[in-house]
């Protein structure tokens, strides 16, 4: 397998780090799909159903993870959302956002750019099939109608962080290099024929097991790219700047999918596992009298050290 790395660096301006790969995963640029145009046809397309038949362990690890409700959330995402549409997108002067039916896909991008990255395969029609879903769902919530509830979340969670988002959108990041992911393909660590059906081939992902795969959603900081900059992740940053400049080590898969045993479940206070790694907390105590003065005497006083050490790779919590 040629997995030649050369890591440049390059002086302009600061420094900016270029990654090379002389392996050529991905090919060129392909004609984007025609944008699906309803919920079901954009959740059809990232379907990861699809692949339990063979791969039933990582389907239902992942499965109970948060990428697989990634704009319902815990589910505290969804309504988030509604709240950026009301207290933002319609309060700001020149969002063009008056009425639902100005979103666009663009506007959800400030969320979706990460929740929910394959929307820019979907017309702005699906945008707006989102935001009337999620407030239907939350309509249903209050009237106490747990069936339509129960369905709608379906439908909102349909639409997630699947096999293909990981395994084909987003695994190749630097495709002027590795080039652009084929339709055609799954990319994980190694290449050859591959038995689906619509994904008959595997390529290495040369990024896939490290750090800035995880990176490409869980956030720097503000999204500078967009027309207005939002933040909500930030423990990629975090990790760089405060773990491994530190001299950490170890990837987000290592402690993640690695070490926790977890796999494709990725977790974190919500799991004793993740739990478990998190923090050493050592607490000591000591008592003794003080003199204090005349009047008051000898006060009886107790001292308790707490000393606690963050074991993950990044400041807990975030988001
Ligand atoms: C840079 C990528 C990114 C953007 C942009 C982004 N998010 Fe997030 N968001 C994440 C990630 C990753 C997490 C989970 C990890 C964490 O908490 O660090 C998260 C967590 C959340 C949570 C907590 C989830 C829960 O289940 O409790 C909410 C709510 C949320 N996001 C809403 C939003 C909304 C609304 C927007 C748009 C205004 C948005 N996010 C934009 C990446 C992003
Ligand atoms: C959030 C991103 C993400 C999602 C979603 C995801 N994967 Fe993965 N997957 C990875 C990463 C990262 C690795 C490599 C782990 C490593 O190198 O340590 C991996 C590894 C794999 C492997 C190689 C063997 C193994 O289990 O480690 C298979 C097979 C696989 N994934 C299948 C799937 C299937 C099927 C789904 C959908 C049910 C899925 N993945 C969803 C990120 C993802
Ligand atoms: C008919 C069975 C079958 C189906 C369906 C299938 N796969 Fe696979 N897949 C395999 C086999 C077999 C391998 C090779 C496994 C190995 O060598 O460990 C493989 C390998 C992979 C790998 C590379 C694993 C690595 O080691 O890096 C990924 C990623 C992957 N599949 C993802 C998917 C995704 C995503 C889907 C759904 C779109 C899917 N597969 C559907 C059988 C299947
Ligand atoms: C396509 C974007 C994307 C990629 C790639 C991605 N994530 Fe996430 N991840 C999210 C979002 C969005 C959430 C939060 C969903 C929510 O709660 O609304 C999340 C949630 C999580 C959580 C749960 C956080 C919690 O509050 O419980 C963990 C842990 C996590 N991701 C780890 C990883 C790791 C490790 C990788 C790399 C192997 C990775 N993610 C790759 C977008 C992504
Ligand atoms: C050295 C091990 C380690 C590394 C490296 C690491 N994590 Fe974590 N991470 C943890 C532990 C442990 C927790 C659980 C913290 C807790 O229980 O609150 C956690 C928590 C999280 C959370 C949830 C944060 C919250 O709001 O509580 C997210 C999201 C996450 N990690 C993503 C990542 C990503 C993405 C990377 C790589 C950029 C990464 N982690 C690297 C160990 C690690």
């Amino acid at each position: 397998m040629k997995k030649a790395f050369i890591v440049g660096l390059v002086g302009f301006a600061g420094a900016a780090l270029i990654a090379f790969n002389a392996y050529s995963a991905g090919g060129p640029k392909t004609e984007p799909l025609p944008k699906a145009k309803t919920i079901a046809e954009l959740a059809e397309r990232y379907d990861s159903s699809r692949c339990m038949e063979c791969h039933e362990d990582a389907h239902d690890e992942w499965s109970n993870s948060l990428h697989a409700k990634s704009i319902l959330g815990s589910p505290r995402t969804a309504p988030t959302i509604i709240t950026a549409v009301e207290k933002g997108l319609k309060l700001f002067p020149y969002s063009g956002v008056k009425n639902d039916e100005d979103i666009t896909v663009d506007h959800l991008m400030m969320c979706m750019k990460c929740h929910l990255p394959q929307m820019d395969e979907a017309t702005d029609d699906v945008a707006r099939e989102i935001v009337s879903t999620i407030r239907s769902w939350q309509k249903a919530g209050k009237a106490g109608d747990e069936d339509t509830m129960e369905e709608l979340e379906e439908t909102i969670a349909s639409l997630n962080i699947g096999c293909m988002v990981c395994h084909n959108k987003m695994a190749l990041i630097h495709k002027w290099a590795d080039g652009y992911p084929q339709p055609d393909t799954v990319y994980g660590s190694q290449e050859g024929d591959h038995e689906d059906e619509q994904f008959d081939k595997m390529a290495e992902a040369p990024a896939l097991s490290e750090s800035i795969f995880c990176g490409q959603c869980h956030g720097l900081g503000p999204n500078f790219e967009l027309d207005h900059p939002s933040q909500c992740a930030t423990i990629y940053g975090s990790y760089l700047y405060s773990y491994v400049a530190h001299g950490g080590s170890e990837s987000c898969q290592d402690c993640h999918m690695e070490k926790s045993g977890l796999g494709h479940d990725m977790q974190s206070y919500n799991s004793e596992e993740m739990i478990e790694m998190a923090l050493d907390v050592k607490v000591e105590g000591r008592s003794m009298f003080w003199r204090k003065n005349k009047t008051e005497g000898v006060v009886p006083i107790g001292i308790i050290d707490v000393s606690m050490h963050n074991n993950a790779g990044h400041v807990i919590p975030d988001g």
